[in-house]
């Protein structure tokens, strides 16, 4: 897991790549036609957030889209970034023109539009909260790049900047206010005239003798300045598909391991594994690949080479249908997209366990939270029949089941909890975890103090957190299940389970005080709570076994050939 706990402010573009791919680059005045054409989220802010956050940091992303960009908002989300701050309002979003050649060369036009219209004021806002020492990454896609460089330094923070494009934008650029510098040679040269990107290096070390300064050399690696010391990397070889994004790969990794407080060498190793990693396979953000994947290929020797098989197709993010944008749920190379029908092909299929022990750990919960829910329903039905004819075993079995229903799903919600690909840290998944566990703490002291009044208080405190443990767990894995992650499972049973489950759990919320307060207390007998807790058994139920079947069913990822 990672270590440290700096958060990485992003304040950068987000863009639609159109990206094209044809036999050759064109010549100015040719005109040629594309062998095929996809659309992708984009934009270097944004593949460096989710580059950073698939590597396991902690991210938030301010940034400006109009609606139609919408998409590139929920993909960072599903890349795990913390997107609040990111605006998709403006009437016209940035959009990025990419051509990709067969030998995986590309050439990018952008159109910045409402990536030019992010303020200093927003940028300043977006950085109150920020804690001493966390990094702030600009790029130079955006508008207030300098402001908001300035405010960052005066906050306190890391500032890095990958200076790309080295166009007008960067001049007046106070490197006196950077950490951290990473270009390519191309951006290298731009800001020193230099071509040899060594020479480059020293050059730019020069203007900030206190910070590192990283020149990337594509298939070559990359070399490094921090302070006196000097670092390089050979990086790995890999037959490229396409390198659009790998820049980004190498940025994102690279940043998020130095917020891990990792090394140089260690940051250098991560940054070439993922910008190789990326160059696999097709698009900018959809390339990009996990954490588990860059640690695999970083602690290889520098050089190594990297198979084809080795990357998984799903890449780190999601993916959707490159014609319309519909999520591709559960869908295998050539079926045809739900939505328009197009055939799927390789570079679009994702969302496929990837990990084998990531798996193993869903298929153990699924089974701890299908077993608990049984026990639900046990316990329902029992308390139903103890409540009208005294029985002295039925109380027993009443007890014990909800005792073996209260540890089995609080283990089961955990583990999933802690499995899930985008709960690296505290997520709504987790949070339900943790809530479920002070639901254990209810039961138990309810049930050893017999409803003694600070029983009844602490009890009452007990109901109110397993019932907003369920709410929220309830919520997380229809987000899950319904997209997040591709599920196998008919998106409108899920997202009916998520609305019963809400209802459900409202529902229980009232009804237990009232079992609390006035059948326990009084004696009387109500049947409300029960049908309450019978709705509740039921939505657990539901939602254990659709996660069963989610888990078996949701294909592994296979190897290329
Ligand atoms: O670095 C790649 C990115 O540059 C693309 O996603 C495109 O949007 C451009 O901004």
């Amino acid at each position: 897991m990672p270590r440290g706990d700096f958060t990485i402010h992003v304040i950068g573009s987000m863009m639609i790549d159109r990206v094209v791919r044809v036999r050759e680059i064109p010549r100015p005045g040719e005109t040629v036609a594309a062998e095929a054409s996809a659309v992708f989220p984009g934009g270097k802010g944004a593949n460096q957030a989710a580059a950073a956050a698939l590597c396991g940091a902690r991210v938030r992303m301010l940034g400006r889209t109009g609606a139609d960009g919408a998409f590139i908002r929920d993909a960072l989300r599903d890349a795990g970034v913390h997107t609040g701050s990111v605006v998709v309002s403006d009437p016209v979003s940035g959009a990025a023109t990419v051509m990709v050649s067969r030998g995986g060369e590309n050439a990018i036009v952008i159109a910045p539009e409402s990536n030019r219209r992010v303020a200093a004021v927003e940028v300043e806002r977006f950085l109150a909260g920020a804690r001493h020492g966390d990094i702030a990454l600009f790029q130079n896609e955006c508008s207030a790049l300098h402001e908001g460089i300035a405010v960052a330094a005066m906050r306190g923070l890391r500032v890095w900047l990958n200076a790309a494009p080295a166009d007008d934008g960067l001049r007046g650029l106070r490197f006196d206010q950077l950490d951290g510098l990473v270009v390519n040679e191309t951006e290298a040269e731009a800001l020193t005239g230099l071509r040899d990107p060594a020479r480059a290096l020293e050059r730019l070390a020069e203007r900030m003798p206190a910070g590192t300064v990283v020149v990337t050399l594509g298939a070559r690696g990359a070399i490094v300045a921090a302070g006196a010391a000097r670092f390089e990397h050979r990086g790995f070889e890999v037959d490229a598909v396409d390198t659009v994004g790998c820049g980004d790969a190498f940025v994102g990794a690279f940043v998020a391991a130095i917020a891990e407080q990792r090394t140089v060498t260690y940051a250098l190793a991560r940054g070439n594994a993922a910008g190789a990693l990326a160059a696999m396979v097709p698009g900018a953000m959809p390339s990009l690949p996990s954490r588990e994947e860059v640690t695999a290929v970083a602690m290889r020797a520098p050089g190594a080479r990297i198979e084809a098989g080795e990357r998984s197709v799903a890449g780190g993010v999601p993916q959707r249908c490159e014609a319309c944008g519909y999520r591709l749920v559960g869908k295998r190379l050539g079926d045809d997209c739900p939505e328009c029908g197009r055939r799927i092909r390789e570079a679009v299929l994702g969302g496929r366990w990837t990990d084998p022990v990531v798996r193993r750990r869903f298929r153990l919960a699924s089974w701890l939270l299908l077993g608990g829910a049984s026990f639900l329903v046990l316990f329902v039905g029992v308390l139903a029949f103890s409540l009208r004819r005294s029985s002295p075993v039925a109380e027993v079995v009443a007890v014990v089941s909800l005792i073996a229903w209260t540890v089995a799903s609080s283990a089961g919600t955990l583990i999933a909890a802690h499995s899930h690909a985008a709960a690296r840290r505290w997520s709504p998944a987790s949070i339900g975890g943790a809530l479920r566990i002070g639901g254990v703490g209810f039961v138990v002291t309810v049930l050893a103090l017999q409803l003694g009044w600070w029983g009844e208080v602490v009890g009452i405190a007990g109901i109110v957190g397993v019932a907003a443990s369920d709410l929220v767990f309830a919520w997380a894995i229809g987000r899950f299940a319904c997209g997040t992650r591709i599920s196998p499972v008919p998106r409108a049973r899920l997202l009916a389970i998520r609305w019963v489950g809400a209802g459900a759990v409202a529902m229980l919320c009232w009804s237990w005080l009232e079992l609390v307060l006035v059948l326990v207390r009084t004696g009387r007998s109500n049947d409300l709570p029960l049908i309450a807790l019978a709705l509740w058994a039921a939505f657990h139920l539901l939602t254990a076994i659709e996660l069963v079947r989610l888990v078996r069913r949701m294909p592994v990822a296979e190897r290329r050939p």
